[in-house]
């Protein structure tokens, strides 16, 4: 039977995370998100993802040194960014970007250091970009700081407080990966070709920027905006249930109950922010969105998702709605080569099948 969207079919094996959507479970490698979040930086939860293990100090030392080494863009991706239309959205230039890596040296099969070249290169073409749109001078990247400081870092040319990095660290490793999600399918249907890592990364980009899947939390600024301005959040949220429309930030395929990702951004947003207007507003839509939901569409259990606080948490570190999906492909990016490596081991391509729905015709006939 054709299951529209693909819903609830298994298309892999992975060891690489599993998600309870029942319980509102999310387990990389083993470990719960809860307690990478709690004691753990994104490089070690990058090497856990990347080689199954979390690094003892030598590894996390060569993997550090690794991830700085390929920090730097070469120069034909520079021009590239150079000349790129102004207004082309940050997704379609870092996809750009990433396609343009010298594609001589990714053959099959795919490698970790692949990966981390590919996830280095982002956050540098991020502030690249942003930099270049601001009139502002390049700024180039640290050999110092760590993966998250170095990116906030040549956003901004300062370097960042504990207290950001800290916020933004816990977004990027509570989205570095996600089971079977649109994007790493995609990455994983372009590997299962056996082509290379570029190619499958390029392929995860563009569904990403979809906002269905990562472009929501500038949909959920857009309406924190609006409840701001009309004055009354009830109003804004019951006219978009009226007139059919999703409501940003709410609802996932797979968690029937709250998202621990959300629920792990809310408490980090608490712990790190206090009194903040948005917080405020975030919180507010927050209870009166579950209960028009509940109204709207009964029995549904939908429930903020990762990018309803992921919002919040952008908004209060000041990072411009502009590089939120950016920011999140940043972070993914671990997550699809993870899912690239672990494609590669154990190869079939895919070929699903279709229904055919057209007409058949007896003879050819033309319209004259
Ligand atoms: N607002 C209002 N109604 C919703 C929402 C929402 N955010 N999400 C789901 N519903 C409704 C649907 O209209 C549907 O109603 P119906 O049964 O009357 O037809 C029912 O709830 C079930 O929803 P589906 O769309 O079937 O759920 P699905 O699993 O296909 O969609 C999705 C999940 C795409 C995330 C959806 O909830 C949505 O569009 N949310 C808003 C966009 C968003 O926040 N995306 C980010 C997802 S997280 C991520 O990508 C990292």
């Amino acid at each position: 039977m054709m299951q529209k969207g693909l819903k609830g079919i298994v298309a892999a094996e992975t060891a690489i995370s599993h998600i309870d959507g029942t319980e509102g479970k999310l387990i990389y490698r083993g470990y719960a998100i809860g307690d990478l979040t709690s004691r753990f930086s994104f490089e070690e939860v990058a090497h856990l993802l990347w080689f199954g293990e979390l690094p003892d100090k030598n590894q996390l030392q060569k993997l550090k040194v690794e991830l700085i080494k390929n920090r730097e863009l070469p120069l034909h991706i520079k021009h590239i960014l150079d000349h790129l239309p102004k207004d082309m959205d940050l997704m379609s230039v870092i996809r750009t970007a990433i396609s343009s890596e010298d594609v001589a040296s990714y053959g099959w099969k795919p490698s970790v250091s692949q990966a981390i070249r590919l996830t280095s290169l982002v956050p540098t073409i991020i502030c690249y970009w942003t930099r270049l749109l601001n009139g502002k001078p390049f700024v180039e990247a640290s050999t110092e700081l760590s993966h998250v400081e170095n990116y906030l870092y040549m956003l901004t040319g300062d370097i960042p407080t504990k207290a950001h990095t800290l916020a933004l660290e816990t977004y990027m490793i509570l989205t570095l990966e996600h089971g079977m999600n649109a994007s790493t399918f995609s990455a994983r249907v372009t590997a299962s070709t056996e082509s290379d890592m570029v190619s499958a990364a390029t392929s995860a980009i563009g569904t990403m920027k979809g906002p269905l899947h990562g472009g929501a939390p500038s949909g959920v600024i857009d309406l924190l905006d609006e409840v701001r301005k009309v004055g009354s959040a009830e109003q804004v949220i019951r006219g978009k249930l009226e007139n059919g429309e999703k409501l940003m930030g709410f609802g996932h395929r797979v968690y029937k109950t709250h998202d621990p990702r959300a629920v792990a951004l809310k408490a980090k947003l608490l712990e790190l922010v206090g009194e903040d207007e948005w917080l405020d507003l975030a919180l507010e839509v927050e209870t009166m969105a579950i209960a028009l939901l509940e109204e709207y569409k009964p029995g549904r259990a939908l429930y903020t998702n990762v990018e309803f606080y992921a919002a919040a948490i952008m908004k209060a570190i000041d990072l411009d709605s502009a590089l939120f999906t950016p920011t999140f492909t940043a972070s993914r990016m671990v997550g699809w080569t993870a899912h690239i490596l672990e494609q590669s081991e154990d190869n079939t391509i895919y070929r699903p099948q279709s229904v055919y729905t057209g007409k058949f015709h007896d003879k050819v006939t033309i319209n004259e």
